[in-house]
């Protein structure tokens, strides 16, 4: 983490293959600075995060600091991105609280009018978020995705979709992306980001300053659970997408214990989602899983360390110790890697990359 600390205020994910600052990175970051004892780096990597946010509260997912022109031609505006990511600020917000940090209110406005992009704008008159790029997700090359992919997708292929995607986005005149014709999805983990990091926000104290309520959120999301699939669904009308790890993240704001209990089945489950070195991104059952390939298998530390806050939350103790050592282990045995294979924890993607440190976030079993 140290060195990967940057005197502007951030941390990269890794030196090389991430130099610059991605938002949902950072947030975990500074969940991360808060519990190695550094609360002021905390305060800044959210201050950082937050910068560039518009004036109608939309937050970019990317801050080219050291070089604003390097992707300007491609964004179409130097400096940042158009399009956002999972709203983690909330949570980084409400663990900095919960440990006694003092968190300007300026910074509290900023993540409550983030979210307020979101849910008002950015949602319009649907009953859900929409994400307008799969880049949105943070899951960027899920399974989910691939009925955008074309018939033949390959890595290269999706890589160029990805850009075209870009081409397709509505924007606002500030640069904000409100909707995209060719891709919008109401993901289930997406949403489910959004409702909790209200929730944590109102958890801490600042529940008079959201200026929307959380429940039809929940509700909505409630109403897309698969019994038989053991799933949330983006979609209720449309065939359903490959069973993946971000579409379960509704348990952190579910009010239904058997729902709980049906996620923590299929995380711990060798024949699900199970892996000794944290649940694989896609379940093993699916045609699309590859334990080692990009977002389509290996375990990944920000996901493995979001299902424990759920079940430490629900008072699943047991779940709550078996993902810390998943988390613990697949950080030691990859090398502190971006993600890796959820069976033997062997590291993948950039090498070390700054979120496995989550692995220090969570309670020793
Ligand atoms: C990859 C991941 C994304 C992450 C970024 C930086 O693009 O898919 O979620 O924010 O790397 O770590």
């Amino acid at each position: 983490m140290e060195a990967h600390w940057r005197g502007r205020g951030y941390t990269v994910p890794n030196a090389a293959v991430y130099p610059h600052q991605w938002l949902w990175d950072s947030c975990f970051h500074a969940v991360i600075w808060a519990h190695l004892g550094r609360p002021e780096r905390a305060v800044a990597e959210l201050r950082s995060a937050l910068a560039h946010q518009h004036d109608d509260g939309f937050v970019p997912h990317m801050t080219y600091w050291e070089h604003p022109d390097m992707h300007a031609a491609f964004w179409g505006r130097p400096t940042t991105s158009t399009i956002t990511q999972p709203p983690m600020y909330g949570h980084a917000i409400a663990e900095l609280a919960r440990r006694g940090v003092e968190v300007d209110s300026s910074l509290v406005r900023q993540a409550v009018a983030g979210l307020a992009f979101l849910v008002g704008p950015r949602r319009g008159d649907r009953e859900l978020v929409p994400i307008v790029h799969p880049w949105e997700s943070g899951c960027d090359d899920s399974p989910r995705w691939d009925r955008w992919a074309g018939s033949e997708r390959s890595a290269q292929r999706w890589y160029e979709r990805k850009g075209e995607l870009v081409e397709s986005l509505d924007l606002s005149p500030s640069g904000s992306a409100l909707a995209n014709p060719s891709f919008e999805v109401e993901a289930a983990g997406f949403n489910a980001l959004v409702a909790f990091n209200a929730m944590e926000l109102a958890a801490v104290g600042f529940h008079d300053q959201l200026p929307f309520a959380v429940e039809p959120l929940i509700d909505a999301l409630d109403r897309r659970w698969d019994p038989l699939l053991a799933t949330w669904l983006d979609d209720r009308d449309a065939t359903p997408a490959p069973r993946t790890l971000e579409a379960l993240l509704p348990v952190l704001v579910t009010g239904s214990i058997e729902r709980v209990a049906a996620v923590m089945t299929e995380l711990r489950d060798p024949d699900a989602f199970g892996g000794r070195c944290g649940p694989a991104q896609v379940h093993r059952g699916e045609p699309s899983f590859e334990p080692r390939a990009y977002w389509r298998g290996p375990a990944w530390p920000q996901l493995t360390y979001l299902f424990w806050v759920a079940a430490a939350r629900h008072g699943r103790r047991d779940d709550a110790a078996w993902l810390a050592r998943a988390l613990r282990s697949g950080a030691e045995r990859s090398g502190w890697a971006e993600y890796w294979d959820p069976d033997d924890g062997t590291g993948l993607g950039a090498v070390p990359q700054s979120w496995s440190a989550l692995a220090a976030a969570v309670a020793p079993s």
